[in-house]
């Protein structure tokens, strides 16, 4: 039987080095093939679990391995792929110890549905006639003996949502577009993605590039539009790569250019490099970006769909959206709807990050609980430590408490609680996180971000800096807490664009759940998380310490000595950065009040 072996090549697991891997199995592979006629090397985008890579499956068996080195090569092939037996050391480990053979076993994989991720991990993305053999550009077949109007009522009827952030009816949207009689038109695929943490739709460009070409070109019939922009952050070099190469081999055969599939419509796409703001992902910002300007915000009294690009009527989604749209048309707006929740249709890809065992790219239905989430597919807190909050929606979001595990995710329950789905960004925390540096460190990144053209935005988020900043190093003060809500809530109401009016997100939820904490470091000068380095000192407890020294090998400042020969101490030298209390098996490392406040 001729087997295919797919090496994840994405983001992490070639910086784990899979291209060696790819490379040694290609070579074991040519050695064993005067004995059988074995197999094929695919690399395939992000395969998922990021933490466990560089990652391989073999097909059509679905043995997955993982953590694979190029050592391994020759007896994967050897073994596996001639004489059909697994290697256990690697395969993966459920909590019960024992070894999963199949990818659709692992809990990470068992618990997701795949629709916008369907062909990443499993199809070489550089190749457009894999992605015709998946079935691939069949969408666009149908889309073009549809009607407009048909096109738009399936995506309506799927009842899916813009997974850029806002949510907004995706078929709302193009039939706005699709009614004007003015010409051009345009689509736009935001892969402005720059989120802390978030990793979604770069992955989806890396890995599928056409599937998200596709869409686009669905979205442009329906509209009747002649082109289209991909803007992509500079930064995501192999999806620039990746979308640049997929464009002009849908050109090649005919599926983009003067004639798209034989037919009169004509249809081009380019990609656009984002110049590496963070406002530029704000859909005003992105159109002034793509027409040379600077990418600053404008007032939204006029839609975009009316009056976007160049002043034309403008559809805009993001990536995750436009990928999903050939399912919808393939398998009809009613089946996605079946998915997910009534309010939120379909599924959500997230990259899971943060205090989680098993980090990565996930899929899953709306609607799926917090707690499943994290703990059956991301496989819980590690360490032995507790959870203590989920940050969804990037520096836009919030965070929400252990308390709050059991909401499902969607749009309007996340809004709900003073959060919001965002992109997909999912940073996970356990108890060694202080919610007050938290809000710090967003505030502090959209400081920097922010355009500046506006006062509430420009001057909100400094002075939210200045009086975080002043709390994590021991100078708060009665009022700041209160203050902050002030400032908060003038932004929502009163800045220009998205980014200000969410920008107060992390700070008002983290006041809203742990406003406990504000008030230790402001009453108390104590970070009871152990975090904030003016305000904590660590301390070795000697009846749980067993004297390992683990601590001793990670301290940056050599601050940790032995004491007669047996357990550590900490001496002034201590910087504060807690890595020996990370470290330590026994939680032998306590942070107590001190520091330098
Ligand atoms: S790592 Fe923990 S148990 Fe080991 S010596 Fe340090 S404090 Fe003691
Ligand atoms: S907190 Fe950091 S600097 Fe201080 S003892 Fe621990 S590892 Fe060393
Ligand atoms: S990059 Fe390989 S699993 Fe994500």
């Amino acid at each position: 039987m001729t087997r295919t072996i797919l090496v994840c090549c994405g983001t992490g697991c070639r910086a784990n080095g899979s291209m060696d891997v790819s490379l040694a199995l290609t070579a074991a592979v040519a050695a064993a093939a005067a004995d059988a006629n074995v197999c094929c090397v695919t690399e395939t985008g992000c395969s998922g679990l990021c933490e466990l890579g560089p990652l391989v499956r073999i097909m059509p068996d679905d043995i997955m391995y993982y953590r694979v080195r190029p050592f391994d090569a020759h007896e994967i092939i050897q073994k596996t792929v001639l004489a059909g037996e697994p290697i256990e050391r690697l395969l993966f480990k459920d909590s019960s110890g024992n070894h999963v053979l199949h990818q659709a076993d692992n809990p990470f994989y068992g618990h997701q549905k795949k629709i916008a991720l369907r062909n990443v991990g499993i199809i070489d993305s550089r190749s457009i006639d894999e992605y015709i053999a998946h079935g691939g550009y069949s969408a666009l077949a149908r889309a073009l003996e549809m009607t407009s109007d048909e096109i738009i009522r399936e995506v309506e009827e799927s009842g899916i949502r813009g997974r850029g952030g806002a949510g907004f009816p995706t078929g709302r949207k193009w039939r706005s577009a699709a009614v004007l009689e003015s010409s051009p038109k345009y689509v736009i695929c935001n892969g402005d993605e720059g989120d802390p943490g978030a990793f979604m739709d770069g992955s989806i460009m890396d890995g599928d590039p056409h599937s998200v070409l596709e869409g686009m070109m669905i979205g442009a019939l329906a509209i009747g539009a002649e082109e289209g922009f991909l803007y992509i952050r500079d930064e995501y070099i192999q999806a620039v790569k990746s979308m640049k190469k997929a464009i002009r081999a849908a050109e090649k055969r005919g599926l983009l250019g003067e004639s798209i599939l034989g037919t009169n419509r004509k249809l081009y796409f380019s990609v656009v490099r984002g110049g590496g703001a963070f406002v530029c992902g704000e859909s005003t910002a992105l159109m002034s970006s793509i027409e040379g300007n600077v990418g600053e915000p404008r007032a939204k009294y006029i839609h975009s769909v009316e009056k976007g690009l160049w002043g034309c009527p403008t559809v805009i989604n993001n990536v995750e959206t436009w990928t999903n749209i050939p399912f919808i048309i393939n398998a009809g707006g009613k089946k996605f709807a079946e998915i997910g929740t009534e309010g939120s249709t379909g599924t959500k890809v997230f990259a899971l990050v943060g205090k989680v065992k098993y980090t990565g790219l996930v899929e899953v239905p709306m609607g799926i609980t917090l707690r499943k989430l994290i703990f059956e597919i991301g496989g819980g807190i590690p360490n032995n430590r507790k959870f203590k909050a989920v940050q969804t929606g990037g520096p836009s979001g919030g965070c929400i408490p252990a308390s709050l595990l059991d909401i499902p995710v969607d749009f309007d329950t996340l809004k709900e609680y003073g959060t919001m789905m965002g992109s997909g960004g999912m940073i996970v925390m356990d108890d060694h996180s202080c919610m007050v540096e938290f809000a710090r460190y967003y505030v502090n990144f959209l400081c920097g971000e922010s355009c500046g053209k506006c006062t509430p935005c420009r001057e909100g988020l400094r002075h939210m800096q200045s009086i975080l900043t002043n709390i994590c190093s021991g100078y708060g003060r009665e009022g700041d807490i209160e203050l902050l809500e002030m400032i908060g809530s003038t932004m929502i109401d009163c800045s220009l664009c998205a980014l200000g009016s969410s920008a107060p997100n992390p700070v008002l939820t983290t006041i809203r759940y742990f406003r406990d904490e504000y008030e230790a470091h402001i009453r108390e000068h104590r970070c009871p998380a152990g975090v904030c380095k003016a305000l904590t000192a660590f301390s070795v407890n000697h009846a749980t310490c067993k004297g390992c020294m683990a601590c001793n090998a990670v301290c940056p400042t050599r601050a940790i000595v032995r004491l007669n020969g047996g357990f550590p101490i900490i001496t002034k030298s201590c910087d504060g950065c807690g890595s020996c209390r990370d470290v330590c098996r026994f939680n032998a490392i306590e942070a107590v009040k001190g520091g330098r406040v």
